[in-house]
């Protein structure tokens, strides 16, 4: 038996898993309901709330795989990137149980951890394929050569995907993260309701920052009680219209990928990839271009430790394993 444990602390959620021969065992997720008053990620709350939450985390994870710290045959972590202190929780604390229980460290890129959340059970794609990874922090479309052997092909110049939809979300009064209650909406909502203008760079890379700003001048256009009134009657319309936009404008740049490279193996990750407008666009992509998609389930598209722990456990079988001077790398790139 091959226990495999993986930590994840680089945003606002303490997360532990274990994966057993490959098989993911348990998954522990603790978020940090802190944040929400402040409409975002406070960093040092967040780091303080990791070092509250580590160790049961830990221990909820083993104790739901069955297992002893002693059955472990490395810690895997996500060194990069993410809030520096928030990481670093994480990290000391996969170093010490690596040093103490002389096993292994694995570090773990959280972007390459977010691929590997399609390596959780089920059909899995073959290299070459690419993948495109939406999440608060980050949007790229990655072509994957080999496991371990990524190139960036595009990526967002300002916003991430996540992000215009948080910010998104703030500007019409919704709570924080804005992404799962602008898509709960939009379902009910009129999509040409309001044509926000598509920024289409060429190639592959993307940009938020224009969309986000359509929609603060549009509600400026409101007086105060006119925009309550609005808001009011056309919340739905509106969350589906900005939707709308966010999804063709990422279904675009993912169609010139796939066009440039040839591929129809397609990944789709990171906490964007739950939004079921994205979603729905990409199976009619695929329907359209012959492509064969990978989606993980729900509970592994936003930050977790499943992801770190299976990506953890091959590279460990890959014998890629770090050194215990490995550094907390909020800038790490793929
Ligand atoms: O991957 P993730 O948990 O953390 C980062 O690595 O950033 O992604 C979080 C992001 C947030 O911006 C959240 O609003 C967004 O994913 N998100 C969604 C949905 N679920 C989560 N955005 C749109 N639609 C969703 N259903
Ligand atoms: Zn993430």
């Amino acid at each position: 038996m091959r226990a495999v444990l993986g930590i994840e602390t680089s945003c606002d959620d303490t997360a532990a898993a274990v994966v057993v021969d490959g098989v993911l065992a348990s998954s522990v997720v603790s978020s940090q309901p802190v944040h929400i008053r402040y409409g975002g990620v406070v960093p040092e709350l967040a780091s303080r709330d990791h070092q509250r939450m580590i160790v049961p985390v830990v221990r909820q994870a083993l104790a739901e795989a069955g297992l002893a710290y002693e059955d472990l045959a490395a810690v895997s972590v996500t060194h990069g990137p993410g809030l520096a202190g928030s990481l670093l929780v994480g990290l000391s604390y996969a170093k010490g149980l690596a040093w103490g229980l002389d096993i292994p460290l694995v570090g773990v890129n959280h972007l390459e951890g977010h691929l590997f959340s399609l390596f959780l059970g089920g059909a899995e794609p073959a290299p070459p394929f690419l993948c495109m990874i939406v999440s608060g922090g980050h949007t790229q479309v990655v072509q994957v050569d080999s496991n371990f052997s990524y190139s960036v092909l595009g990526r967002t110049r300002d916003d991430a995907a996540g992000e215009a939809f948080d910010k998104v979300g703030k500007l019409l009064g919704l709570p924080y993260p804005g992404g799962p209650e602008v898509d709960r909406r939009a379902a009910f909502g009129d999509p040409s309701f309001v044509d926000f203008p598509r920024t289409h760079l060429k190639g592959v890379d993307f940009s938020f920052s224009g969309i986000k700003t359509s929609v603060l001048y549009y509600l400026n256009g409101f007086s105060d009680r006119e925009r309550a009134a609005h808001l009011e009657a056309h919340l739905e319309d509106l969350c589906a219209s900005f939707q709308a936009a966010v999804v063709e404008m990422l279904v675009r740049g993912l169609a010139r990928a796939i066009r440039k490279t040839g591929i129809k193996e397609i990944g789709l990750v990171g906490g964007v990839s739950a939004n079921s407008g994205l979603r729905l666009a990409l199976s009619r992509l695929a329907e359209r271009e012959r492509l064969r998609v990978f989606v993980p389930e729900i509970e592994h598209c936003m930050d977790n430790a499943a992801m770190i722990a299976a990506a953890g456990y091959r590279k460990l079988e890959a014998g890629r394993v770090s050194s215990l001077a490995l550094t907390a790398e909020p800038g790490l790139r793929l």
